[in-house]
């Protein structure tokens, strides 16, 4: 019973943006869960976040420009990183050094080396780490991992996820790091991507192997679309072909 669990204290950074109200809802969904305080380091979109979350449901939830000093003046139980990407896992440091348990929205970080670092924080200071994929939760891919799992359909051989989510330019002139190797290493990769390949490992099982292909398409500074391999274990084989744009707008590149 939900009276029964602890309650949480949230910090939500990067709280201006279009992803961190999904997180506000969530949170204010949940009778455990307390909005404690929010910051982004535009104050012009956070602050009036902020501020209609303390109207509603969290009085008096103060607005931070600078993560650290709210990590150190309100001491969350859990942070939420909803930054663009590159932030997540310098945020995420900082969270553990904190105390806090950290839910980072994808991708988990733009670089492996980056993601060890995250979780050898996370172990450190024994604490949860968690990336946001809930695409899993979808009752469709539930249903569908139900009957992998229980072995309804058999032994699986070969799986194709293929993920065309249209993303036009609308899209990627809502904020100046989209689509961009400055802004958020990559585009479709690691933006979209990610959802689409752990759907498929969440059902098809870990990849022993992974190789991919990359299209000459070049319309933002990125790629929008990728072919990815992979080997799973008893010889299975996947594969994704996530793409996020409209092919005969793209400008070919080398
Ligand atoms: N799970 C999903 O389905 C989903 C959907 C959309 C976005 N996302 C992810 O969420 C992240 C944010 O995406 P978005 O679309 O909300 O971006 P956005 O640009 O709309 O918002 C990001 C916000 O973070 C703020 N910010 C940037 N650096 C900061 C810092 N160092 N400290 C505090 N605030 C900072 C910006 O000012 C901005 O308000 C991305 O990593 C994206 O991949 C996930």
């Amino acid at each position: 019973m939900a009276s029964e669990l602890p309650s949480l204290r949230f910090a939500i950074i990067g709280c201006g943006g279009i992803i961190a109200p999904t997180h506000i809802r969530a949170l204010q969904q949940i009778l455990n869960a307390q909005i404690a305080a929010m910051c982004d380091i535009n104050p012009d979109t956070g602050a009036p976040r902020a501020a209609e979350v303390a109207e509603s449901t969290q009085p008096g939830c103060p607005f931070f420009t600078d993560h650290r000093e709210l990590l150190a003046k309100i001491k969350p139980d859990v942070v939420s990183v909803c930054t663009p990407h590159p932030f997540h896992a310098p945020i995420a440091v900082d969270g553990f050094a904190a105390g806090a348990h950290v839910l980072t929205e994808k991708p988990m970080s733009i670089e492996v080396a980056e993601a060890d670092r995250m979780i050898a924080a996370a172990d450190a200071a024994g604490k949860i780490l968690a990336v946001n994929f809930q695409q899993r939760f979808r009752p469709l891919i539930e249903r569908a991992k139900a009957l992998v799992d229980n072995g309804e359909i058999g032994s699986l051989v070969r799986v194709l996820v293929v993920e065309p989510w249209l993303r036009t330019f609308a899209y990627y002139k809502l904020s100046t790091w989209r689509g961009t190797w400055a802004g958020e290493g990559s585009a479709v990769l690691l933006n979209q991507s990610p959802h689409t390949l752990d759907l498929l490992c969440h059902l098809a099982g870990e990849p022993k192997k992974v190789w991919g292909h990359l299209p000459g398409h070049v319309r933002v500074s990125q790629w929008r679309a990728g072919l990815h391999h992979l080997q799973h274990r008893r010889g299975r084989r996947s594969g994704a072909h996530p793409d996020c744009g409209r092919p005969w707008r793209y400008r070919t590149g080398g």
